[in-house]
């Protein structure tokens, strides 16, 4: 999704905000641009497609600036053009970019006009930069213009701006989509996201909802939403930037699929012991009393959780209310961000939310946990893999991933280490209330050569996916903890191969699917050994009654066998705790190599972002 990068500084940042786009590009995006001054001299340069467009743009033309903004757009208000991208100016005197959405647009853009305001854009963030012109007029500073803009704003942003006429400063404002300042020697940056500037420096302050900061090259001045100067803590950050790029592998996907093994060992490193779970994986918070509560004063007492996200994290949440209800002995419900936010839900007695969210940034999740925060949760809790982040930053505990930074718009290791950390949480419930879990440990602990096991199926998926190149539709089945995979694996079909996937419960195919299937409809079964196997064994015998070709991931010692309509992989056995973990790994695969014959954009799929700032 959008990203922005700005610098003020002494030296030519021509290369900084290009680097710092280039870092963002992962998260998704449809065009680029730069405004730089120099000398008192304002220009923009903006280009439809990848940053590359934009840097041969620059390089190209002779701008160049000491004070600079740059964004990638991906657009909402207003097509793919490069009148369209960001910054936008007004009057040639003010630059600006934003990410969110000003959701009045239309009333001010209207009033903006009235005022002799010419537009050139079709985008919502224009009426941000002529606003803030027009109160330049009467007021004293740039600071005092945006802080009373921002006033009129309704909606979600992070933006930045600039006045030509006084090149050393950057106002920066925050409302619901986040901007860290990255803190250099004589000059200052400023990012949507840290890892933007991680080649110019290390300390970062995190701006808080409501913030308006000046930034110059010395100074750093951050101002509430009720105008009172504040200090924010420093950040010292530790992330490692993934700069060793893709290696050997083709996609940076691929690469994230075969780090599981090494991703999964990382989150469990140090947070196990022989028999339980080491609590302060969870951290610990200050309650309104300021008593500091750990996560076993939570776990001890809870009775039910409410899980929220989306996406690929709501899947793995999914997964969890079967393992929290059958192992910890709590209710679960699991929901959708983007619904649970705008509906009056009922809070049960004993109850702990937690968010799951590889970015810790999603829009929804980010506005749900703090509507839920007023609403009488005994704490909140994350499953995040970007520390310092929105959710990490404002919940009462949280589990920190430990996969790395993700690359590849379709997650992949951040799901798997999710799943791990919602089978500890699990566990750790489970061992506050004297339940028995050291079996689930002991599951645990295979994870990491499971899944390199696993991984050693690849090429016979890759010869599997020939045949669904040329489909336009398949369908997915499990059952139990086993149907959120089938959900996870469709949704990684779709997202990659553009292929319509759809996941059913494979109890539910009488009641419907059963009419769509014949053999064009590629029918994937995921089926390790249980309880549920018999079960599972005569819906896919109703599917080739009825001359579907089935493709089945399953336990090798459950007897499927390759023939004219089924494919059988064969899985090695494991533990059924661990098995939605080890079972998404050939369902990734599978994904990956259609999309690769398909010939698609494997690690920007069209029209997805990484990281979905806006709602
Ligand atoms: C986007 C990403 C998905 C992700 C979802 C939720 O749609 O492309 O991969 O699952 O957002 O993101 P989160 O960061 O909250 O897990």
């Amino acid at each position: 999704m959008c990203g922005i990068v700005g610098a003020v500084a002494e030296r030519p940042v021509n290369k900084i905000l290009v680097e710092g786009l280039k870092r963002l590009e992962y998260r998704g995006y449809d065009s680029a641009g730069v405004a730089l001054c120099n000398a008192g001299e304002l220009s923009s340069v903006k280009a439809v497609g990848k940053v590359v467009n934009l840097e041969q743009a620059l390089n190209e033309s002779d701008v160049k600036g000491t004070t600079g903004i740059a964004h990638t757009r991906w657009a909402t208000h207003g097509g793919v053009t490069e009148a369209n991208a960001h910054p936008h100016l007004s009057n040639n005197q003010l630059a600006l970019v934003h990410n969110g959405i000003i959701e009045n647009h239309d009333k001010l853009r209207t009033q903006l006009k009235a005022a002799g305001y010419e537009f050139l854009s079709d985008t919502d963030t224009e009426v941000m930069v002529h606003t803030i012109h027009q109160l330049r007029q009467n007021s004293d500073s740039l600071l005092a213009a945006v802080q009373q803009a921002v006033k009129l704003f309704e909606g979600a942003y992070g933006t930045v701006i600039f006045d030509k006429a006084n090149q050393d400063e950057i106002i920066v404002a925050r409302s619901g989509s986040p901007l860290v300042i990255g803190l250099g020697l004589g000059e200052n940056f400023i990012a949507s996201d840290q890892l933007a500037l991680l080649a110019v420096t290390r300390s970062f302050i995190f701006l808080e909802e409501g913030d308006v900061a000046r930034v110059t090259r010395e100074t750093v001045e951050i101002f509430d939403a009720n105008g009172v100067a504040v200090e924010r803590e420093v950040h010292e950050s530790n992330i490692t930037q993934d700069n060793s790029g893709k290696g050997d592998y083709r996609h940076y996907m691929l690469k994230e699929i075969y780090e599981q093994p090494v991703a999964v060992r990382n989150t469990l490193e140090g947070r196990l012991t022989d028999n339980g779970v080491a609590l302060d994986a969870f951290g610990s918070f200050s309650d309104g009393s300021n008593q500091n509560k750990n996560a076993n004063d939570i776990f001890k007492d809870v009775k039910h959780v409410q899980i929220i996200a989306c996406g690929t994290s709501y899947h793995s949440g999914m997964v969890a209310r079967y393992w929290l209800e059958q192992y910890a002995g709590v209710s679960c419900n699991v929901e959708i961000a983007s619904e649970f936010r705008y509906r009056s839900s009922y809070v049960h007695p004993n109850s702990l939310l937690v968010t799951i969210s590889q970015s810790g940034e999603t829009a929804d999740t980010l506005a749900a946990l703090r509507l839920a925060k007023e609403q009488g949760y005994m704490a909140s809790m994350t499953i995040c893999n970007v520390a310092g982040s929105s959710l990490v930053r404002e919940s009462d505990l949280a589990f920190m991933t430990k996969a790395g930074a993700e690359i590849g718009v379709a997650s992949t290791k951040a799901f798997t280490t999710q799943l791990v950390g919602l089978l500890m949480l699990t566990a750790a419930i489970a061992q506050e209330k004297g339940l028995e879990q050291s079996h689930i440990v002991h599951a645990i602990k295979t994870l990491p050569n499971k899944l390199e096991e696993a991984l050693g199926l690849a090429e016979s998926i890759e010869d599997l996916a020939e045949e669904f190149a040329d489909k336009h539709h398949a369908l997915f089945l499990g059952r139990g903890s086993q149907y959120p995979i089938a959900m996870e694996g469709a949704l990684k079909l779709k997202e990659i191969s553009y292929i319509h996937a759809e996941a059913y419960a494979a109890g539910e195919l009488k009641h419907g699917p059963l009419a769509l299937i014949d053999a064009d409809m590629p029918i994937i079964v995921v089926a390790p050994n249980n309880e549920l196997l018999e079960k599972l064994k005569s819906n896919v015998e109703e599917v080739r009654a009825r001359g579907g070709i089935i493709y089945v991931f399953a336990d090798s010692d459950s007897e499927f066998k390759s023939d004219d309509t089924m494919r059988a992989v064969n899985v090695n056995h494991v533990d059924d705790i661990i098995a939605p973990v080890v079972y998404t790994i050939p369902l990734q695969l599978l994904s990956y190599y259609v999309a690769v014959i398909k010939g698609t954009d494997v690690d920007q799929p069209r029209n997805l972002a990484k990281s979905v700032t806006v709602e």
